[in-house]
């Protein structure tokens, strides 16, 4: 096991970030975890990276990086209808949907192309196109930092909420995720109503549905207005889409008629964060090298060499603007560290 001390994580954030880290160690299997873990000091902070999709360095971390890359994909169990399949936390994601959609295995075909590994697909509950993963998830194996032993969370354990977990909560920072079961479809059910999906798909000249289809489409789709991180540094959606209380909703409906809402918990009306944003005017506005995207107003974007603090900045006046004109509170999707 390599430990490397003061590098640099640019290559390890989505965003591009140049932050260092005190010290760096690749995690390729469970028994490097646990040495890594037995390594390091205590009150050390630590941090486990995935495929650095979510996160944004806003100064170096003083600490140690676990780079997750344990590998393998697993079927554990099938029967008439369904197979189990067991994927290592550093897969990568986008690989492992397209391994599934080959197979014929239905279920992530909506959840195509997002950046990250399968370890952090349950941490904030990946979701995109009318599904998230919640829906698929059958188990995950996780390493207890504190007691030192390997767990199982059922998909109750990981307490699942729009891109919320336990990990996110009151177990964050205290496991680390290193192998995630998935409960997939041998007979595909379709998800096409959501978004522009439907839409997608007669411009494709699809006729025979098929998940491979559901898949093309949705990579189209996002490559359409999310910007490759290998071309701009970005995190996808910078933050959540907020839930409003549906009376407030309302006012806002009668300001703007075009306003979209979702129906959410009793009484909630959740609204487009991205919709606000545009409309307070940030869509597109750039300050040096960092900026909003300016197809989607989501997200923030690294043009190449801006820094995490310049990212943050602005997404703290995003925040302050569309709380000033809107009344809502924005929150950050995106990890800060
Ligand atoms: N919109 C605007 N202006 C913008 C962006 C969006 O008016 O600049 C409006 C759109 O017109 C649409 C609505 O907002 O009416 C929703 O937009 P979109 O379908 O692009 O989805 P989103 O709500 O912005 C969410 C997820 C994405 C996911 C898409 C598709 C969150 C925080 N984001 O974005 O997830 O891909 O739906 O399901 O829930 C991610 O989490 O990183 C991510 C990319």
């Amino acid at each position: 096991m390599e430990i490397k001390y003061n590098i640099s994580l640019k290559p390890y954030n989505t965003f591009g970030i140049d932050a260092e880290a005190k010290a760096f160690v690749s995690i390729a299997a469970e028994d490097s975890l646990t040495e890594a873990v037995s390594l390091i000091p205590e009150k050390e902070p630590l941090l486990v990276l995935g495929g650095g999709s979510n996160v944004l360095f806003t100064r170096h971390f003083n600490g140690w990086v676990l780079k997750n890359e344990i590998p393998g994909i697993e079927v554990k169990k099938e029967n008439e209808n369904n197979i189990w399949v067991e994927a290592g936390a550093g897969v990568n994601w986008h690989q492992f949907v397209l391994y599934c959609i080959e197979k014929g295995w239905a279920g992530l075909e909506n959840l195509s192309l997002i950046p990250g590994c399968v370890g952090a697909s349950p941490m904030q509950n990946i979701g995109a196109y009318g599904v998230e993963i919640k829906d698929v998830f059958e188990y995950l194996e996780a390493y207890s930092l504190h007691e030192k032993t390997f767990v199982t969370f059922s998909a109750t354990d990981c307490k699942f909420g729009y891109r919320e977990s336990v990990f996110k909560k009151e177990l964050k920072n205290r496991f680390v995720i290193t192998r995630v079961c998935f409960r997939l479809s041998k007979k595909p059910f379709f998800h096409t109503t959501y978004g522009s999906i439907q839409q997608e798909l007669e411009t494709m000249g699809v006729t025979e549905l098929t998940i491979k289809a559901i898949s093309d489409a949705v990579i189209r789709i996002r490559q359409g207005k999310l910007p490759d991180p290998a071309v701009t540094g970005n995190a996808g959606s910078f933050f959540k889409n907020p839930e409003i209380d549906t009376n407030h909703y309302l006012e806002l409906k009668y300001r703007y008629p075009e306003l979209p809402g979702y129906p959410a918990s009793m009484g909630r009306t959740k609204v487009p964060a991205g919709w606000l944003i545009e409309k307070a005017g940030w869509k597109g506005y750039r300050e040096g090298d960092a900026g909003v995207h300016d197809r989607q107003a989501l997200v923030l974007v690294n043009y190449g060499q801006a820094n995490g603090e310049q990212i943050y900045a602005i997404s703290e006046k995003i925040m302050n603007s569309v709380l000033e004109k809107f009344g809502v509170e924005l929150e950050r999707e995106v990890n800060i560290y």
